[in-house]
């Protein structure tokens, strides 16, 4: 909003907000056995692009930032952050002296040699990504020692050999070792992790049957283990991973049976066990997936008739089952599919007419090789229907382009992938615990983690981020707005994703009980129109931070006021953005009980299609009793929306809101805010109606 657009640290944020300016000067100069152990970590580098240069000078500048890549807590190097830098040369094993590393990340560079095996003597290790470089040899069997670490990715190397089953010892979370050489079996100690939420270890050469104990992952929500060299049977125990959303066993050579306790999988939103050797009869009680919105079983030697229970899957999208030997019919529940934007039969035995909505739906590449199949094309029509009926003119089906099958498929794929990724790593110098960072489960669908050297708490609601405390902290900041509530940043994760964190002024919030009943509530908030609540983090000094949904067009007061002046809203976005903010109201109202209390066109935010969210609605449910409404009120440009009435400090109702609205209204129709200079009603100066 501000043209004076702050870029900082959250993390500097929290750190100068809540500490006395007293720190000792001595805390940020680096140690002596830290700063040789930088200059032998940069001897063994090749830096064509001199970015290491910044590493000059003396042990003073390096811990204030003047070092590039390195965060520093009391004069010890706690993380070194290098990727892309097309850095290449080799890791030095002389890395163990930095003792206090947290995170080593050099992805994305092009780095040789082998994974130093010191980095087993780095205790606090959490975090290692050394991905996408060129890193060859075995991964040392060593990186076991690291207790505490929860997020490990080596893929797009050329790593050989096994994966080291000491692994087990560590507290990981995420695992990725795709796009390697590995060789050998998962080892069954692998499965000791039970800490594992993300295991990636397909584009590999893995071998032998998938670990029966693989069941006892209890917490797994992803597992590619596609384009290895897989044998064996699938095993029953994968039916006990109840919170698993995407399984990829494809591109292996995977025999014996489809397991009914697959079935059980009512969390699964992905299943591809494509390109293997399965081959008997989908079981009946497939609807049992409830949340499959793609399968693909293609190219097996599956059998028997397909069940018309899986007409029940009413959220699938893509339908594979081509290459395989089923007979029968496509059974008639299929015209329910309507989320159906992908889907093959081609080279099965099937017989009969295709039901009608996919027979306009898809064209005959869907249903070729089925000798006995009609009703898909002009050239095979059924025998018995009149023929005049049907089949339908080609120039009427709804087609789909190769480009619309290639987006949905790369948008269903490359959702799963940013679903996840990524943890931690705390940048807040605190008092350290010494009790490992736990992840607990503390019902269906939220997750508690205490961050280890924060101190603090994140509590996770429902929704596809994935984050831990420190990482939510250590997360680039830029400030994008400000009101009574308190400050808005837009955090952006390792991962790349972007969310919104509202840091709450703490004088005005309730007391912590008080707050997570009432947080709590908001969290499991979700339609359209509202923004979602994904996260709080209660700070170990009382600092109270959501985490919502970033939306990335702004606000609608920014959208419509901070337009050049050649550029115009039209009628049709002004118009659904009315009708958006007036869902989102009436569900407020009428299905939670729920005022807004403060809705201006600052809190009405646009998502990616101008479709508007409101947000910051519950907030007056967070903040004490005693704080008045009228104090609560201190921006200039959130006066004009509220209803006359409230002045008299009386507690904000619907009617209120609905006032609110009205002014958002008048505001939309003029393009003119009711604050400042250019002050409502003056109707005849209509600010953006443009050309029209
Ligand atoms: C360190 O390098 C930077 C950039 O190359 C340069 O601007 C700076 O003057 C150097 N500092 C010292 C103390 O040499
Ligand atoms: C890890 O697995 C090995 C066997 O490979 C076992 O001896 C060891 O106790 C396991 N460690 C943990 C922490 O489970
Ligand atoms: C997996 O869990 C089962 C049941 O809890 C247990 O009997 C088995 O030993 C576990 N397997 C491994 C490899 O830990
Ligand atoms: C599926 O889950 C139910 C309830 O958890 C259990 O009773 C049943 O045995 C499971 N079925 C299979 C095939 O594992
Ligand atoms: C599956 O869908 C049919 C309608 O096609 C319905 O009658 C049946 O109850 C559904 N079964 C389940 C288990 O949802
Ligand atoms: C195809 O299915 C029919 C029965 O529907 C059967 O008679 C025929 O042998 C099958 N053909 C092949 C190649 O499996
Ligand atoms: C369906 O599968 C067949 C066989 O793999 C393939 O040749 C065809 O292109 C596929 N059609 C569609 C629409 O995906
Ligand atoms: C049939 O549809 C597929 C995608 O669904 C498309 O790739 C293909 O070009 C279409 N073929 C014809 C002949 O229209
Ligand atoms: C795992 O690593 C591969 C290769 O670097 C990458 O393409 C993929 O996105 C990673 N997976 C996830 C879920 O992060």
């Amino acid at each position: 909003m501000d043209e004076s657009i702050l870029l900082l640290y959250l993390t500097l944020f929290l750190f100068i907000s809540s500490t006395t300016s007293t720190r000792a000067y001595n805390e940020l100069v680096l140690s002596k056995a830290d700063y040789q152990g930088l200059q032998a970590f940069k001897a063994t580098l090749i830096d064509t692009r001199g970015v290491l240069n910044t590493w000059n000078g003396t042990r003073n500048n390096a811990c204030s930032g003047g070092w590039i890549g390195i965060k520093c807590v009391r004069g010890r190097v706690i993380a070194i952050q290098l990727p892309g830098k097309q850095l290449a040369g080799s890791l030095s094993e002389s890395i163990r002296q930095l003792t206090a590393l947290r995170k080593l990340s050099l992805h994305d560079n092009s780095i040789t040699g082998l994974i130093p095996s010191a980095l087993g003597s780095l205790a606090r290790l959490r975090g290692l990504y050394l991905f996408k470089n060129r890193f060859s040899g075995q991964i040392p069997a060593s990186l076991g020692q690291c207790r505490m670490l929860v997020n490990l990715d080596l893929s797009h190397n050329s790593l050989t050999g096994e994966i080291p089953s000491t692994l087990n010892s560590t507290s990981l979370y995420r695992l990725n070792l795709s796009n390697n050489k590995l060789s050998g079996t998962i080892p069954v100690a692998l499965t000791l992790s039970t800490s594992l939420n993300f295991v990636y270890l397909d584009h590999n050469k893995l071998s032998g049957s998938i670990p029966k104990s693989f069941g006892n992952l209890s917490m797994l929500k992803e597992v590619f283990l596609n384009d290895n060299l897989f044998s064996g049977n699938m095993p029953e125990e994968l039916g006990k991973l109840s919170v698993l959303r995407t399984l990829d066993f494809s591109s292996n050579s995977i025999g014996g049976t489809f397991p009914i306790s697959l079935c059980n999988l009512s969390s699964l939103v992905f299943l591809n066990l494509g390109r293997n050797m399965i081959d008997n009869a989908i079981p009946e009680s497939i609807n049992g997936l409830k949340k499959l919105s793609v399968l693909s079983l293609k190219s097996n030697r599956f059998r028997g008739e397909i069940p018309e229970t899986l007409g029940n899957l009413s959220k699938l999208s893509l339908l594979d089952l081509s290459e395989n030997k089923f007979i029968g019919v496509i059974p008639e529940s299929f015209n329910l599919l309507t989320k159906l934007t992908s889907f093959n039969v081609s080279d099965n035995n099937l017989s009969g007419s295709v039901p009608l909505v996919l027979a306009q739906k898809f064209n005959a590449s869907s249903f070729r090789g089925n000798i006995q199949l009609c009703g898909y094309t002009t050239s095979a029509p059924c025998p018995s229907s009149p023929s005049p009926s049907f089949p339908v003119k080609p120039g009427h089906r709804r087609r789909l382009s190769t480009r619309d099958i290639i987006l949905i498929a790369s948008a269903a794929v490359i959702g799963f992938l940013l679903l996840l990724c990524c943890l931690l790593l705390f940048c807040l110098s605190r008092k350290r615990r010494t009790a490992t960072a736990q992840t607990t489960r503390t019902s269906a669908k939220t997750e508690t983690e205490a961050g280890e050297d924060t101190g603090g708490k994140l509590v996770h609601f429902d929704g596809p981020l994935v984050f831990t405390a420190d990482e939510l902290l250590c997360a680039t900041a830029e400030i994008i707005g400000k009101n009574s509530y308190g400050t808005v940043y837009k955090a952006t994760l390792e991962d790349g994703n972007e969310v919104a964190v509202k840091r709450l002024r703490e004088r005005i919030v309730k007391n912590t009980k008080e707050f997570e009943t009432e947080v709590s509530k908001l969290g499991k908030v979700r339609h359209p129109n509202l923004v979602a609540l994904r996260a709080y983090y209660l700070g170990p000094k009382g600092e109270k931070l959501l985490a919502l949904d970033f939306m990335p067009k702004g606000s609608l007061s920014a959208f419509l006021h901070a337009r050049g002046p050649d550029r115009h809203v039209d009628w049709r976005t002004r118009i659904n953005i009315a009708i958006g903010i007036a869902r989102g109201l009436n569900y407020l109202h009428n299905e939670l009980d729920m005022v807004h209390g403060q809705l201006t066109s600052s809190n009405v935010l646009l998502d990616e299609n101008f479709n508007a969210t409101i947000s910051d609605y519950g907030l007056s449910n967070l903040v004490n009793a005693n704080v008045s409404s009228s104090a609560i009120v201190t921006t200039v440009s959130e006066l004009g929306y509220r209803a006359p009435e409230l002045s008299k400090l009386k507690k904000a109702e619907p009617k209120s809101d609905v006032y609110s609205f009205g002014v958002i209204m008048l505001e939309l129709l003029t393009c003119k805010p009711p604050w400042g200079d250019d002050k409502w009603p003056r109707l005849a100066t209509m600010g953006c109606f443009g050309h029209e």
